[in-house]
């Protein structure tokens, strides 16, 4: 990792900076980096996805791979975004502020052709600074905000209609999130009905993050979601969770190409991201590395570490035979195996 001693200095007693984030160093620490419990879920993130192996091609590649899409009304260069990580003061950094680090992620993400996504909590200053920075960088951003009761959800996308968000997120899975209940947060429990009521009344087009359930994915897009993320928010809701890239085949067949299916947990690297598309994501998203690397150089760390996954991306991609990302996507069987 680059510039460790800056990052243990700026995380000082929340990140270990670990060679690989793996989820072992920080098991149980929410608030904080880890993952909840045991830490089992975020640890089994990381390990499944490892098992999968790319099948090297040399001679099957057309030309140059075009990495290039369009999602969310945003054109990429490649088919990713920096998850929402919220909470800086309380999970991450005594040194780096809430406004510094969404300023960085959405910087950088807006500097190289990708998404940055910004987090939520029950403490105003964690969304507002998420607006503050999307507005900063022209709407270059996707705000995630959690399902607060009517009322306060009302409130707060206020604020998303004035920097003209036309997507937002909402992490559905926060019911189960320690970080709201220590802080004091309530999020209603809703079934489907509910939830379709309420994304009708939103001026928005909503992508529901925090499905790991075929059943649920095909609800959420009977309900009106503009996309899904496949997350188990990093490990950090259930202890024991299964793997994303677990849930991840059965959810794409089930959604079957209706709204686009985004997934994240343990991705690392540019070969990580292969894996997943080949499993059938649509686009992916990274959390904890994203925060290590602004924690080390901020705008310069985050945009070095986004270089480096798009170089992998596109050598994992020449190298297993894809063009383009609908050759990822039709000929995955082909492209992984799980060892
Ligand atoms: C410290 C921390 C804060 C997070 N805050 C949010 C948040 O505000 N909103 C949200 O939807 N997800 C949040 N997440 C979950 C991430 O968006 C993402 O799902 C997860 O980090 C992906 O796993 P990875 O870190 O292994 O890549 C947070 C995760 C961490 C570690």
């Amino acid at each position: 990792m680059k510039n460790r001693e800056k990052v243990l200095k700026n995380m000082k007693g929340f990140c270990n900076a670990c060679p690989s984030c793996d989820g072992r160093f920080c098991a149980g620490n929410v608030p904080g980096m880890g993952g909840v419990g045991s830490g089992s879920s975020f640890i089994s993130n990381v390990s499944e996805l490892k098992k999968y192996k790319l099948n090297m091609k040399v001679m099957s590649c057309e030309k140059e791979p075009d990495t290039s899409l369009e999602l969310f009304g945003f054109k990429l260069s490649f088919p990713l975004l920096a998850a929402p990580i919220g909470g800086t003061s309380f999970n991450m950094s005594k040194t780096v502020s809430e406004e510094a680090y969404a300023n960085t992620i959405i910087k950088a993400c807006a500097s190289r052709g990708i998404i940055g996504c910004t987090g939520d909590g029950p403490q105003e200053f964690v969304y507002l600074a998420g607006y503050k920075a999307i507005q900063e960088a022209g709407g270059a951003g996707i705000p995630f905000i959690k399902p607060w009761d009517d009322k306060l959800l009302m409130e707060r996308l206020e604020g998303a209609k004035i920097i003209g968000s036309e997507y937002i997120g909402m992490d559905i899975d926060s019911i189960g999130l320690i970080n709201v209940k220590v802080n004091g947060g309530n999020i209603p429990i809703r079934n489907s009905s509910q939830y379709k009521a309420l994304l009708k009344r939103l001026p928005f087009k909503v992508i529901l993050k925090g499905i790991m359930d075929p059943r649920e994915a095909v609800e959420c897009v009977e309900m009106g979601a503009a996309g899904i993320i496949v997350s188990n928010h990093g490990g950090r809701i259930l202890d024991h969770s299964r793997s994303t890239v677990s849930a991840l085949p059965g959810i794409v067949r089930a959604v079957g190409g209706r709204v686009p299916v985004l997934v994240d947990g343990g991705i690392r690297s540019g070969f990580d991201m292969v894996k997943v598309m080949a499993l059938g994501a649509d686009a992916v998203l990274i959390g904890r590395p994203f925060t290590t690397a602004a924690m080390g150089d901020l705008e310069n760390g985050a945009g070095e570490y986004i270089d480096k996954l798009k170089n992998q991306f596109i050598q994992a991609m020449l190298l297993t035979g894809c063009s383009n990302l609908e050759q990822l996507k039709e000929n995955g069987s082909n492209i992984i195996f799980k060892s």
